[in-house]
């Protein structure tokens, strides 16, 4: 009888790992939780990182702990501080937008001019730096946005804020088509342990964030490297656009 010959072949095919290295960075909302670990993370993977934030000595602090990051003074609410902000950068490959807080208010509470801030913030802010920017990104670009699990995760006194991050959602996709070949994304993130929780929280977040954890198909809440690598991904991922990342732990799911 023959004896059956089994032969494990490899096939190497001629594959070029996405890469970051020696791309040119902008996080807009960089000095804190999840844009401060985006920035770690495209360093670490080789990138040049510009940082935005509106404080001086927090971008100083930052870019300190990143190890080398340019420093720039912006404020997504003042569209004006960006217009020529983008004419003193080298070009830019990759534009990712973190920056926000946690406006809640019941809409009962709401003044128009709250309804403007959240609207301010959330989407003429990110819009008009985007479009301030595209001058100086290259077509072989990306622009990643925040939306966040309240798009589809209701909670009471989140009306508005949940709107405009649903809205996000709905931007990219159309800008994926219209800003092509550059490349549009947003992620998602659900609860993320930064300092953003620690001031909506207070002194309740250890057991706001435990009972969080506990409910969650992952057992923890998000880390901000967690999202950072999500963030990578889209941004080094030169086939994917108009996505919109989650990354919550399974948190839309229960
Ligand atoms: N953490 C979560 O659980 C969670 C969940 C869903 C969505 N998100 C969203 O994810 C993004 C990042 O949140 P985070 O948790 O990392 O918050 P964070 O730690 O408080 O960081 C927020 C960052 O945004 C910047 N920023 C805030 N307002 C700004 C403005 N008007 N102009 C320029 N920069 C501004 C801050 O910089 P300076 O204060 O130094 O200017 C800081 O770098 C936010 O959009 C947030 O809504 C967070």
């Amino acid at each position: 009888m023959n004896e059956a010959i089994v032969a494990c072949t490899e096939t190497t095919a001629e594959t070029t790992r996405p890469t970051l290295a020696g791309r040119h960075v902008v996080v807009i909302g960089g000095t804190s939780g999840i844009g401060l670990a985006v920035a770690r993370h495209v360093v670490r993977e080789g990138a040049e990182v510009t940082l935005v934030g509106r404080d001086p000595e927090r971008l100083r602090r930052a870019a300190e702990e990143i190890g080398h990051a340019r420093q720039c003074i912006g404020d997504v609410r003042d569209s004006s501080s960006f217009s020529s902000l983008f004419d003193t950068l080298p070009e830019v490959d990759h534009l990712v937008i973190t920056a926000g807080t946690a406006s809640l208010k019941a809409l009962r509470e709401s003044t128009p001019a709250d309804l403007r801030w959240t609207l301010e913030e959330r989407l003429v802010g990110p819009l008009s730096i985007v479009r301030a920017a595209l001058g100086r990104l290259r077509a072989t670009g990306s622009i990643v946005l925040t939306s966040g699990l309240l798009a589809e995760r209701p909670i009471r006194t989140g009306a508005i804020l949940a709107g405009a991050v649903a809205a996000i959602e709905a931007i990219v996709r159309s800008l994926a088509i219209e800003l092509a070949p550059i490349r549009v994304n947003a992620v998602s993130p659900g609860l993320v342990d930064t300092p953003l929780l620690d001031s909506f929280f207070g002194d309740a977040k250890h057991e706001a964030l435990a009972s969080a954890a506990a409910a969650l198909p992952t057992g923890r809440i998000g880390r901000p490297d967690d999202v950072a690598q999500a963030v990578g991904l889209l941004l080094a991922g030169g086939f994917i656009t108009g996505e919109v990342l989650h990354v919550d732990g399974g948190g839309r799911l229960v």
